[in-house]
């Protein structure tokens, strides 16, 4: 989700939402919070306050100082696994659901443009070990600028987790899908915020600095918002059996 028209998408629909949808468990990638980039510790807790479960990050993890002691103390808002060590926070969650449901969720970043300190393929069969052995439903929020690399995280860990959502680039894939093996995949969730706008920044703003090449402060559009998302079903043994990509006007 993107910025304050974002925020109050979420704050006043996600609730009806989660009733009209069957939700037991919610996601939320929330990086861009303040003001289109970062999260701060207040903005995190209205956010779970409004029916988030779990809170993702990305490559804007850093930008607001104050959310690192923070990350450090959550477990319910989590970073990238694939910083370094020495990063505040965790990249791996494991949280009870509203139906009593254990749901482990792991958040890893993608190479191009992110430069994460290590692939996000040389620790994912680790931390979906991890998560396995106290949760059978496992969902891993990949962030990613490519296709590629989302689409080939999917396969690889088809059969051994329930959704490989992506997330990052706010612009939803038609490509939700079940797998082979049982895992739903979906190479962009979307974007909740304004889509009269370059992917939640005002219009010409974008424009401007593509155009000229010059620094230009970008400001969170406000128009033409919608919340978008993915909604996944799965069986008792956490394999998915649906997954639908999810868009709703605001208001
Ligand atoms: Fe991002």
């Amino acid at each position: 989700m993107v910025g304050a028209p974002g925020r109050r998408a979420i704050q006043d629909r996600l609730p009806g939402l989660r009733e009209e949808l069957g939700v037991d468990f919610c996601i939320l990638n929330g990086e861009n919070a303040a003001d289109g980039i970062g999260i701060t510790p207040k903005l995190a807790e209205r956010l779970l306050a409004a029916g988030a479960d779990v809170i993702t990050l990305g490559n804007h993890t850093w930008r607001r100082s104050e959310i690192n002691h923070y990350l450090d103390d959550s477990e319910r808002v989590i970073r990238p696994a694939n910083f370094t060590a020495a990063a505040p926070g965790r990249g791996m969650t494991v949280v009870e659901s509203g139906n009593g449901t254990r749901v482990g969720v792991i958040n890893v970043l993608g190479s191009l443009f992110m430069e994460p300190a290590i692939s996000m393929f040389e620790l994912i069969d680790g931390l979906v070990d991890e998560a396995r052995k106290s949760a059978k439903v496992v969902v891993v929020d990949v962030h990613g600028e490519a296709t590629s690399e989302k689409v080939a995280l999917s396969c690889w860990l088809d059969g051994r987790v329930t959704a490989v959502l992506g997330t990052h680039t706010h612009v939803q894939t038609s490509d939700a899908r079940i797998q082979r093996g049982g895992t739903a995949a979906i190479t962009d969730a979307g974007m909740t915020g304004p889509h009269d706008s370059v992917i939640g920044v005002k219009t010409n703003l974008a424009i401007q600095r593509m155009r000229t090449g010059m620094p230009v402060r970008f400001e969170t559009a406000e128009g033409g918002v919608r919340i978008e998302g993915a909604l996944v079903d799965c069986g008792d043994d956490g394999l998915a059996t649906a997954i639908e990509a999810i868009r709703v006007d605001y208001p």
